[in-house]
């Protein structure tokens, strides 16, 4: 059985990668890792700065872990906040993690990247494999320098890590930190607790998105694939849905029906704008059989059943 170390414990998917992983590969074989703490796991958890390449060693060494994820990043809108903090985190983040395969001590890794490696120029529609790359944001800079590094180490050093480009990500558990897609995420709690969202993308605004458990999916997929099959040594395309934020508050509004949505678009809009409407996966699926599950329809009742109980406003949904 292989021992793996998910850095970023505590994140938005790296909280769901975790149980997922437990229920497969048993609780004490799962190291949960973070740079803070939120009382997810209190087992085989472990406090840990993905930036200091020390410290993840002498993690990778007691723990005798053979795979990692590594979900540690700041994202979108964060990014542009601090620019010259968030590229050298997220680097030195991955370099740490490269080197140390590099070494011998992981010996297979997984990193995500983004639909933020996309810029203006790009081909927003059904956005292939392999196009035009521009993007003009801290996080999609690092994130697509990040994808040729991560070529670079197993095209010359036979390092083995696998990559997906992570839509927006939607889940009810965790919430997501500081990222462009988060409206897609919020608009759910705040339909529940207040009836109504103050959108900071435009009503049609339309993104590429993915329902939690399809990350999941995705991620444990690619790690698991014959690697002889992955042509790709960057990261692949997967997609699931593209909605815009009003097309959201319909869906949520045939189960909400007094749902109210506002928009008052914010800096997070010009990022929005400079990335795909929708995602063409045919690489992925013809590589290693990834399709994805959940529509739009299927993802917003799900995310209300489950929130609806959270907040205790189970009466008011129509199903
Ligand atoms: N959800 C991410 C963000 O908005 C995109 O990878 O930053």
């Amino acid at each position: 059985m292989q021992k793996i170390l998910i850095i970023g414990a505590n994140g938005q998917i790296g909280s769901e990668l975790v149980s997922e992983l437990r229920r497969e590969n048993g609780d004490h074989n799962v190291i949960a890792s973070d740079i803070k703490s939120s009382g997810n796991f209190d087992k085989y958890f472990v406090f840990l700065d993905a930036t200091d390449k020390e410290a993840v060693r002498q993690t990778l060494i007691k723990y005798e872990i053979s795979e990692v994820y590594l979900l540690a990043a700041i994202l979108s809108a964060n990014a542009e906040k601090m620019p010259g903090n968030a590229w050298h985190i997220n680097m030195s983040i991955l370099f740490n993690a490269l080197e140390l395969a590099k070494e011998g001590l992981i010996k297979k890794l997984f990193w995500p990247s983004s639909i933020a490696v996309f810029g203006p120029h790009t081909p927003r529609i059904k956005t292939p494999q392999i196009t035009i790359m521009d993007p003009n944001t801290v996080y999609g800079i690092s994130k697509l320098a990040g994808e040729r590094w991560i070529e670079y180490y197993r095209d010359h050093y036979d390092v083995d890590v696998r990559s997906v480009r992570y839509p927006g990500i939607i889940s009810w558990k965790t919430k997501p930190g500081g990222g462009t897609t988060d409206y897609a995420v919020e608009i759910f709690h705040e339909a529940l607790t207040k009836g109504h969202y103050t959108s900071f993308l435009d009503a049609n605004t339309r993104l590429p998105m993915m329902y939690m458990p399809d990350a999941i999916k995705a991620t444990i997929q690619i790690m698991k694939a014959d690697k002889d099959a992955l042509q790709i040594h960057n990261s692949y395309n997967i997609a699931a849905v593209s909605f815009t934020p009003e097309e959201l508050a319909q869906s949520i509004q045939k189960f909400l029906p007094d749902f109210r949505i506002d928009y008052k678009p914010d800096f997070r809009q010009t990022i929005a704008e400079s990335w795909p409407e929708s995602i063409d996966d045919s690489q992925a699926y013809k590589d290693w059989q990834w399709q994805h599950q959940y529509d739009l329809e299927m993802m917003v009742r799900d995310m209300l059943l489950h929130l609806s109980k959270k907040y205790h406003k189970e009466a008011d949904l129509v199903l």
